[in-house]
């Protein structure tokens, strides 16, 4: 076997190697999608947490974002709303229990057990009603001050608290924190 051979065996194995890794990278990109499909969990986990950027909110106003597929109500409350919410005794509410997902256990429905920061400024709270899952109404929508669901006429409270009608819990307070001063995380 002569030199020049030798070098010439040596380029063809080269070669057929690389075609192999091409057509292996090729299979790979078109089998992923199929993977990703039957995974839902990778979908789910893409969307689990947002941020929302609530520098823009000013008081006595709300966003409204769509998380997991749902409406979430982000809330800067009025100095008036902080205080109508904090003058509720809990003993009186249909739901006394806060509903909040970042505190651990059941805690008592205080307006303070169920807002974002400590001054009471933010409230964050899934657009959902209790009751049969309408989208309720904001802005100081009915008997109270906070939401009202026109459905079948549910009344919640400037804490989201509900007050009146057939829905039987508050609204439910996400997993929420603020990240920086003027972002908010959802999940
Ligand atoms: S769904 Fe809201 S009152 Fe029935």
């Amino acid at each position: 076997m002569s030199h020049a051979d030798d070098h010439e065996g040596t380029r063809r194995d080269f070669l057929y190697y690389a075609t192999a890794g091409a057509g292996a990278v090729t299979a790979g990109a078109a089998i992923w999608p199929l993977v990703n499909q039957m995974n839902p969990s990778a979908d789910v986990q893409a969307l689990a947490s947002i941020r929302v950027d609530v520098g823009g909110v000013e008081p006595g106003t709300q966003i409204t974002v769509k998380w997991l597929g749902k409406p979430v109500f982000i809330r800067r409350r009025t100095e008036k709303e902080i205080e109508a919410g904090r003058a509720v005794e809990v003993d009186s509410l249909p739901d006394p229990i806060a509903r909040n997902g970042n505190v651990a256990g059941e805690v008592p429905a205080t307006d303070e057990n169920r807002t974002l920061d400590e001054a009471g400024e933010w409230l964050v709270q899934m657009g959902v009603c209790t009751h049969l899952g309408c989208v309720p109404i904001g802005d100081g929508a009915g008997d109270f001050g906070g939401w009202f669901c026109p459905c079948h006429g549910s009344h919640y409270d400037t804490a989201g608290r509900i007050r009146k009608g057939p829905a039987p819990e508050n609204l439910p307070v996400p997993l929420a924190e603020f990240v920086d001063e003027t972002t908010i995380k959802l999940g």
